[in-house]
């Protein structure tokens, strides 16, 4: 195997040696297959390349100190991919079949799970998606999962420093009513604007207001949003955001703390007031937020005026990935040894 600069990954796609896949036909999941192809034969009126039939997970596997790996509450991304299959009317993956895979792709890649103390991690992403024939607009008959590993750093390049974010009134990720609560491309898809604008103009990602009344703060990108103020862990509650498996982490972690947490519509007015601001999800952990600009009027706040992470972000970032990497006691049963 090559040598990698464990320390220095990026959040990158990486090749690995082995992925698994399984095949839903004939109304039933076939067997697990395990392939070193890092492609896969697809027809060419698969449901997903034309109607966007696809749902997928990120999750992370992490080396402890004592040799083990440990995976981080897979069951929740197993249920969300369910979800997301529901919505968009997949075959759903029983959660059996989902741990088989997930363990299988980690363990037939154990050399890729990056070292204790790097503080890079091996990324899992269970794909599924429509590959049987349509051309009518409805949903496949079969379907592919897959799941595949990577190494990974921060996904923010400054890892665990804060950023500087852009407030995107001119962009919806997401409807009201529509599919932005689920795992699916077509929501990553139709965000990859907003992204590009605010990178274009040297933020690290858009924070997007409800598409209904841009009143409430919704997500920032690929994570969502809370603040803190007054000891209390502060969250958007809304339709349109990805349920984030992190941010519930953090939620018992601060409770844990003895914080209060309020879950409920965060009117872009308000977060003037927070002492801390932030992005979280598996592939941000907690990237602490510097200021939010907003693009249209260019008002800014600033919640870190040094350009360190605030205390009380700090010591819900310790905790978590104190846990993960097996630190700490896991009070929750979130991780499992594989
Ligand atoms: N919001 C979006 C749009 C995401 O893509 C992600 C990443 O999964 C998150 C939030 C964070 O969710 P989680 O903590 O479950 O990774
Ligand atoms: C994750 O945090 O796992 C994500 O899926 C975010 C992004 C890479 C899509």
């Amino acid at each position: 195997m090559e040598n990698i600069d464990w320390k220095n990954l990026p959040f990158g796609y990486k090749k690995t040696d082995y992925n698994v896949r399984c095949y839903y036909r004939d109304g039933k999941w076939g067997e697990l297959e395990i392939s070193s192809s890092e492609y896969v034969p697809i027809h060419i009126a698969a449901t997903a390349l034309h109607y966007g039939q696809e749902a997928f997970e990120g999750m992370k596997a992490f080396m402890g100190q004592d040799g083990k790996v440990r995976l981080f509450r897979w069951r929740d991304n197993a249920k969300r991919m369910h979800d997301s299959a529901e919505g968009i009317m997949m075959a759903e993956v029983p959660e059996d079949l989902f741990h088989q895979a997930i363990v299988k792709a980690v363990q037939m890649n154990k050399h890729f799970v990056p070292p204790y103390g790097t503080g890079a991690s091996l990324y899992i992403r269970p794909l599924l998606f429509g590959s049987g024939a349509e051309i009518g607009v409805k949903p496949a008959t079969e379907y592919l999962f897959m799941v595949f590993v990577m190494p990974v750093g921060p996904y923010f390049k400054e890892g665990f420093k804060p950023v500087d974010i852009l407030v995107t009134p001119g962009f919806d990720r997401a409807a009201p009513l529509g599919t932005g609560h689920l795992k699916v491309g077509g929501n990553y898809a139709a965000s990859l604007r907003a992204l590009k604008h605010g990178h274009d103009k040297g933020y690290a990602s858009a924070l997007f207001l409800d598409a209904k009344e841009k009143k409430y703060i919704d997500e920032a990108g690929p994570a969502n949003f809370f603040g803190i103020k007054n000891n209390t862990f502060i969250t958007p509650k809304s339709d349109s955001i990805l349920p984030s498996i992190t941010n519930r982490a953090l939620q018992a972690i601060a409770e844990k703390m003895g914080m209060k947490v309020e879950v409920r519509p965060v009117p872009y007015e308000e977060i003037s007031s927070f002492e801390e601001a932030g992005a979280c999800g598996t592939a941000a952990v907690i990237t602490p937020i510097k200021k939010i600009v907003h693009d249209v009027t260019g008002e800014t706040i600033e919640f870190s005026k040094d350009g360190e992470p605030g205390p009380i972000s700090t010591k819900l970032y310790n905790m978590l990935v104190a846990i993960q990497n097996g630190d700490e006691e896991d009070p929750f049963a979130w991780v499992e040894v594989v």
